[in-house]
């Protein structure tokens, strides 16, 4: 088993270049089974979940290689449109090349998908939009069997601005005659990501960053290349790393505008952070103060999948600080391990209460989720002694090398083998 050990105490200092997003990429995978040629997918990060979508591909008949940074699929002999239960359980965005598979075959069959656990994550509303666009779904045993050889666009409401909803109904709705309006969609710089890939496929896609998303359907799709925009949330934990270690880090690869939310928080809390174009940097002495309430939120809002670096940041800050999870039902598993490491962090409901302490202590944690795995390691770096992170394949998940990256910038840290 591997883990990850951190020395805790020591400066970031350096440049690092951001990986291609994760959630922008595999959305982007699923959609190239929708042209039936070859798509060249540049900076895409190399992470377990991609790992999965190329498996998942190539069931499906497709062709993937890694050419150095970029991913080539060569959709043209896609002869299945079925996903086995071992792949589908092991990340959530499976459910993606539900609405993609669709499209393309008429007919589509797997079981519900996995992904990291945060609470009931229901795919009501990826059903719900396939549904309004014509497709029959039966759900008895386990498994979704779809038939939808002929999807009519429509418009379609969601109750709630779900990432993984308004992706599934915009790869379906290319599949589908006529016009498609998404509303309420989700407004997130992954949506944005997909509507270009999809526009350089002569998709007729349109409003992606808005809450409307327009879709005309039934366009014939090319192969085409496409560059990944810069993970906002990996950059996330890099700031949050290196405002709690203390230092001077530049960031590049990633668009400052991504990341307004994290940036004011950190600002807040005493760090002097200059962006412009694709640069962020980040200076600061490793004392941080409390700031205002940390409530997570879709898509201009505080990012879910940031509160957790963010708490860890503030763990030996002066003050305290609020966070409200309003996203996920239950995403503060990394509270109790933050525990074992010496942080005061008060739980009730969707409310965790950080209350800054002198000092931390090293200790083997457990990462629990992706996100989990990441604020231990932030936790870490301003520990005293060694904190050694244990389960990291849910690290891996989304983290090309965090240990790398941050060890470049200076951190003692290290993958070993336990
Ligand atoms: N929801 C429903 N019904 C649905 C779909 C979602 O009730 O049919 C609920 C969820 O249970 C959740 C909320 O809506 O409470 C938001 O879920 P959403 O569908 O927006 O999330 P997702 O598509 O499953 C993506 C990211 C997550 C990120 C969320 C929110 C990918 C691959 N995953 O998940 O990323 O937290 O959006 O921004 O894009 C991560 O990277 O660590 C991660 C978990």
């Amino acid at each position: 088993m591997r883990a990850i050990t951190v020395e805790g105490g020591r400066r970031l200092r350096g440049e690092l270049t951001v990986q291609g997003a994760k959630n922008s990429v595999l959305p982007i995978l699923a959609a190239c089974v929708l042209c039936g040629g070859v798509c060249r997918i540049r900076r895409c990060p190399r992470l377990d979940d991609v790992e999965t979508c190329g498996a998942i591909l190539r069931h499906l008949g497709c062709r993937v290689c890694r050419q150095g940074e970029d991913l080539l699929v060569d959709s043209s002999g896609m002869d299945r449109w079925d996903i086995p239960d071992d792949l589908m359980r092991r990340m959530r965005s499976s459910v993606i090349f539900l609405g993609a598979i669709l499209a393309r075959c008429g007919r589509a069959e797997l079981s519900y998908p996995g992904g990291c656990e945060l609470g009931p994550r229901p795919i009501d509303l990826h059903l719900l939009a396939l549904r309004r666009l014509g497709a029959e779904i039966d759900e008895s045993g386990g498994t979704l069997r779809c038939r939808g050889e002929g999807l009519r666009g429509t418009e379609i409401v969601l109750s709630l601005p779900s990432v993984g909803a308004t992706e599934n109904a915009m790869l379906a709705a290319c599949g589908a005659r006529g016009t498609t309006v998404i509303c309420n969609a989700a407004r997130e710089p992954e949506i944005v990501d997909l509507q270009r890939f999809l526009q350089k496929m002569g998709a007729e896609v349109r409003g992606a960053g808005t809450s409307t998303i327009t879709v005309e359907g039934g366009r014939r799709l090319r192969g085409c290349c496409h560059r990944c925009i810069g993970d906002r949330i990996v950059a996330a934990t890099y700031l949050c790393a290196a405002a709690a270690a203390g230092g001077d880090v530049c960031l590049k690869g990633v668009d400052y505008r991504h990341l307004s939310t994290v940036i004011a928080a950190l600002q807040q809390a005493g760090c002097r952070i200059v962006s412009r174009d694709r640069m962020i940097r980040l200076t600061g002495d490793g004392a941080l103060r409390g700031i205002c309430p940390v409530r997570t939120a879709p898509y201009p809002g505080f990012p879910t999948d940031a509160q957790a670096v963010l708490m860890a940041a503030l763990l030996r800050s002066e003050g305290t600080t609020m966070f409200v999870e309003n996203v996920f039902q239950s995403r503060y598993r990394h509270v109790s391990e933050l525990a074992r490491m010496g942080a005061d962090i008060r739980l009730e409901g969707r409310v965790a209460v950080v209350c800054g302490v002198p000092r931390l202590r090293g200790a083997a944690v457990r990462a629990t989720d992706l996100r989990c795995g990441a604020a231990l390691v932030v936790a870490g770096l301003q520990a005293e002694g060694t904190t050694r992170v244990e389960e990291i394949r849910h690290i891996k998940r989304g983290y090309g090398d965090l240990a790398g990256d941050l060890a470049r910038l200076g951190a003692e840290i290290r993958e070993t083998e336990i």
